[in-house]
Order: structure tokens, then C-alpha cells, then sequence
């Protein structure tokens, strides 16, 4: 039986290895994956005692996913773009790492909700790596400007150079988000009200009949910001389980070999979050 797991902090609640056992129990893959608690500092150690024990593959979390970005021998280009790993695979005894976060929300946008994102005016919310792991996949999934916004002004420039592409992917202060038009997707990819934060305050200018609005957190985080997209009676609103589902599924392609079908563990999970009203 091979390991796999996901190393995060406070990952008790994760639903991560209720979708990774549900894939290997449908491709008839077997395979063990369990959560990983371990703070910053430990991270290295537990990687070295993961793979001593027999692990294969991992996904990170929050805080991981830089460091272990900082720990791979090789990395897909979408993981360099991003800056964050959220998958890992041994090759020959050293870590590739991936990054499935983007390419898993652009589909569950494209195929669960059928939304078309090319030509869509977009505000990206958020430059950690959230923000990061999914901007590249936007932008290839055709939106037609990506305006990025972040409470520290130096974090959405360093994404957007990043990105490199000064015409379609600029930056914009938080002060002006009142002034800056209304767009047709806009992506809350900031972890305000996370650890106990204020939730975010957004003008309802940024939205028109038209606007899409996606929180890339799911449960508890991501009631103010579906609340704020209700308020504006929006009529696509998404939360992020669909996305975890999605790109749990692209981490499965990479390290097996075989993409697993999500609609039967996305409902699953879905009992016991509820679909966010839309109006
Ligand atoms: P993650 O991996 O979830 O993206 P992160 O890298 O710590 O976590 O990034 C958190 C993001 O949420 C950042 O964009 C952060 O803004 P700053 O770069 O200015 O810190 C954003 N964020 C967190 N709390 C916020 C709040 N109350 N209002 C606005 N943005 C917030």
C-alpha cells in the first residue's frame, strides 16, 4: 500500500483524506492517505520520516506551500509561476512539486458551474499563495484582464511581474477598489476572516447583472463574502469546495496516472456544506 498525505496546520478537519480514499476506492488504486499536522519548523523533519516510512507523494497546505516550494529538485512551470507547491511526487528519491490549485478552479468554474471565462473582466482579491496558485490558470483560461488587488501593494506588483504580462495582469490599491469599474468574475482569494480577521468590506460598484463571484474558501470563511455576493443578488456565486475537490483530483492524475471522477465525493461533501444561495 503506498502513503500519501497532506501536511498542513490544523488539518484535523480537512476533508482531503475523505476525497483521496473515495478516488482510490473508485480506480481501485490502493493507497493509504492521512493528515499531517506539523508546524513551519518541523516541516523538513516530517517530509524525511514521511518519506523514510514509505510516503510517495503529499499534497501541502496552508503554511507549507512555500517551503515547500524551497524543498523540490524539479517543479512544473505552473508551481515556478506560482511561487507555492500544493502537490508533491518522489521521482527518484527527490520531490517534484505541482501546483493543481489554479487548474483545479478553473474547472470547477468551466465544468461544474459552466461558466465561460474568456473575455471576462476579472479582480483577483488576495497575492499569498492562494492568489498565486491560481492566477496563471486564469489567464490561460482566457479572462480577458486580470486586475489584481491586495492589502500590500508590493505583494500584488510581485504577482503581476511575475505573471508577466504588464497588458492583460496589473495591480490596483485596495483604496480604489470603490473607483475601478465592475467586473465580470471577481475572486476572493484572501484569507480575511481566517484566524479570527475582520472579514473583508467590498464596494458593490465592483459588480454588474453579470458579475460571477468566487470565494476560494469554502464553510465558515467564506459566509461573509458569499453574504456580500448575495446582498448584491448576484446570480453565480461559488465557494471553494468545488475547487478542493478538483484539484485533489489533479494531485490523484499525478501521482497514479488515472484522473478519478469527482461528482460523487463533490455531492458528499456538499451534504454537509451547503450550496451558496444564489439570488
Ligand atoms: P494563502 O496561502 O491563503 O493565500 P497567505 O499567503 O498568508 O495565505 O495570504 C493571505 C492573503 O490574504 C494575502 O493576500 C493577505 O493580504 P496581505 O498580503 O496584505 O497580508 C490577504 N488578507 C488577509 N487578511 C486580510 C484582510 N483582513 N483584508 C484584506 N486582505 C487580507
Amino acid at each position: 500500500m503506498s502513503r500519501y498525505a497532506l501536511f498542513g496546520q490544523s488539518v484535523a478537519k480537512s476533508p482531503s483524506p475523505q476525497i483521496h480514499t473515495a478516488f482510490a476506492r473508485q480506480t481501485g488504486i490502493p493507497m493509504e492517505y492521512v493528515g499531517i499536522d506539523v508546524a513551519p519548523e518541523a516541516l523538513d523533519a516530517a517530509l524525511d520520516a514521511f518519506v523514510a516510512g514509505g510516503g510517495r507523494g503529499a499534497n501541502v497546505t496552508v503554511p507549507h506551500k512555500e517551503a515547500a516550494f524551497a524543498r523540490c529538485a524539479q517543479l512544473s512551470e505552473r508551481a515556478r509561476l506560482a511561487g507555492a507547491v500544493n502537490t508533491l511526487r518522489l521521482d527518484e528519491g527527490q520531490w517534484y512539486g505541482d501546483n493543481t490549485d489554479g487548474a483545479g478552479l478553473v474547472r470547477d468554474l468551466t465544468g461544474r458551474h459552466g461558466l465561460d471565462l474568456r473575455g471576462r473582466r476579472t479582480l483577483l482579491l488576495g497575492a499569498g499563495g492562494a492568489a498565486r496558485g491560481v492566477a496563471p490558470a486564469l489567464l490561460d483560461a482566457g479572462v480577458r484582464e486580470l486586475v489584481i488587488v491586495n492589502r500590500s501593494p508590493e505583494r500584488a506588483d510581485a504577482l503581476a511581474d511575475a505573471l508577466g504580462q504588464p497588458g492583460r495582469a496589473h495591480t490596483r490599491y485596495w483604496e480604489d477598489l470603490a473607483d475601478i469599474g465592475d467586473f465580470e468574475l471577481v475572486i476572493n482569494a484572501t484569507s480575511a476572516g481566517r484566524h479570527g480577521s475582520a472579514p473583508l468590506s467590498l464596494p458593490f460598484a465592483l459588480c454588474s447583472d453579470m458579475t460571477a463571484a468566487v470565494d476560494l474558501n469554502y464553510g465558515d470563511v467564506a459566509i461573509p463574502f458569499l453574504a456580500w455576493a448575495r446582498t448584491a443578488r448576484l446570480r453565480t456565486i461559488v465557494d471553494g469546495l468545488g475547487m478542493l475537490v478538483e484539484q485533489a483530483a489533479e494531485s490523484f492524475e499525478r501521482w497514479h496516472g488515472v484522473r478519478p471522477q469527482t461528482d460523487a465525493v463533490y455531492a458528499e461533501l456538499r451534504k454537509g456544506a451547503p450550496e451558496p444561495a444564489t439570488a
